[in-house]
């Protein structure tokens, strides 16, 4: 198993393109397979679970052209609706073609993608969404067994909690339902939008995306379309705390800011110095960074892919700091790797406590999920000596080739095979 060696007191410099969403990318793979016209996308990530999406939608028949970061989708031969346990449990957001295959199948067997290390991970929303459409669900054998008598039929759907991923897959069953389909309390991430913008190119009737009601006008086809990733927001807000973290003038290029509003507005009231320009942020030096306290939120609140890495800022920031975790209910697995490179944090139930002005020294540390490994890394980078991070896997499912994207910055950071 890999593993990143990390040395610290790195320096930092130039500048970093961010490149697509990986969050964007998934659900607008898996809505190929509502298509028999070939999708064609641009800034598409290189990343491990864009190539997991790509073999369990191989595996219903869909062929892949993939060159540097194009992907054409053909879906002409699709044939099979069964996503097979081996390919599932790779990834949790495989249940993103549950929505997608019983619509074009009006059937669907999907292993349950079960936990993972920071929830149980339940699709209780997904399932509730779809039966609202005309689906009906038995669980066995550990995989979900859905059908539809005739097509899905559009309805109005009151989501009970905000769920990305059941807002997207409902979103994608409705596509070609008949009728209408309204669903209230929806998801509004940038990647739920882009996916809708993706949709509405294949010639779907889409309105709504990024507010909380979101209103589909079923068709009864799809056509060819071109669609180019947004940028990842979490990416790019990891960069930015890496520059606030090591003090140095740096520029994250290729992003919309508007998509970090609430972590930049934190960010600048906690002392950072920086100039937001239409398609990049400048971080400068600052004095001082102050301790705050923050939840998680979704968005457009404050993103809880992004908590791991503002606890390590918090870690060397002046002051006492707070993070309430609202969105999982086991996101601090980071707290005991963390400590173990010299952060003061104490968890009690969904909120951490962060001592801050914490001088961090390398040592040997456990990746547990994507966002916790790489708050590992930005600890590293500020540590003295160098800190080898394990089980580094977990960091390449979001993170493109993290050495050599920061090393070509400044900083060394060696994988170990
Ligand atoms: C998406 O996960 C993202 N993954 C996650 O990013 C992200 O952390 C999360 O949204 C929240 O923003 C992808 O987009 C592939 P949810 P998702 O459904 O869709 C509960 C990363 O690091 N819930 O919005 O699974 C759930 O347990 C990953 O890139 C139900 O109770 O998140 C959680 O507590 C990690 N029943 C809350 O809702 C359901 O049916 C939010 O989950 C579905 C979810």
């Amino acid at each position: 198993m890999d593993k990143l060696q990390v040395f610290g007191q790195a320096d930092l410099k130039g500048s970093i393109d961010i490149p697509g969403a990986k969050n964007a990318v998934l659900p607008i793979m898996a809505c190929s397979i509502l298509s028999n016209q070939c999708l064609h996308l641009t800034n598409v990530p290189n990343l491990v679970d864009i190539k997991t999406m790509q073999k369990l939608l191989e595996s219903f028949g869909i062929t892949f052209h993939v060159h540097k970061n194009s992907m054409s989708l053909i879906p002409t031969n699709i044939s099979n609706h069964v996503a097979d346990y081996d390919l599932v449990r790779k990834m949790r957001a495989s249940i993103l073609v549950l929505g997608p295959l019983l619509s074009r199948f009006r059937k669907v067997k999907i292993s349950l993608p079960g936990g993972c290390s920071i929830g149980t991970r339940p699709i209780d929303l997904h399932l509730f969404g779809l039966e609202q459409l005309g689906a009906s669900f038995i669980i066995e054998d550990g995989y979900v067994v859905g059908s539809v008598k005739d097509k899905l039929k559009g309805n109005t759907i009151e989501l009970p909690t905000v769920s990305v991923g059941a807002t997207e897959n409902i979103i994608m069953a409705a596509i070609l339902a008949e009728g209408r389909t309204k669903i209230v309390n929806v998801a509004r991430e940038p990647e739920i939008q882009d996916l809708v913008n993706c949709l509405n190119k294949m010639g779907a009737k889409i309105s709504g995306a990024g507010t909380s009601i979101i209103e589909i006008e079923g068709v009864s086809k799809l056509i060819e379309a071109k669609h180019s990733i947004i940028s990842d927001r979490i990416v790019a807000g990891t960069y930015i705390i890496a520059a606030i973290m090591l003090n140095k003038d740096f520029i994250v290029r290729n992003i919309n800011p508007e998509y970090l509003k609430t972590p930049i507005k934190i960010l600048m009231e906690m002392g950072a110095n920086l100039d937001i320009g239409d398609n990049y942020i400048k971080i400068m030096p600052s004095q001082l960074i102050k301790g705050t306290k923050i939840e998680t939120e979704p968005y457009p609140g404050f993103p809880t892919d992004l908590q791991a890495q503002m606890m390590a800022l918090m870690s060397i920031s002046d002051g006492i700091s707070e993070i309430k975790e609202n969105i999982f209910e086991n996101r601090f697995l980071h707290v005991p790797e963390l400590n173990r490179l010299g952060t003061d944090i104490i968890v009690k139930n969904d909120t951490a406590f962060i001592n801050g002005n914490r001088i961090f020294k390398g040592a040997q540390v456990m990746a547990s999920d994507l966002r916790a490994s790489v708050s590992l890394v930005l600890v590293g980078l500020c540590a003295e000596g160098f800190t080898t991070i394990n089980r580094v896997y977990h960091l390449d499912r979001g993170y493109e080739n993290i050495e050599e994207t920061l090393g070509n910055c400044g900083p060394k950071i060696v994988r170990l095979k």
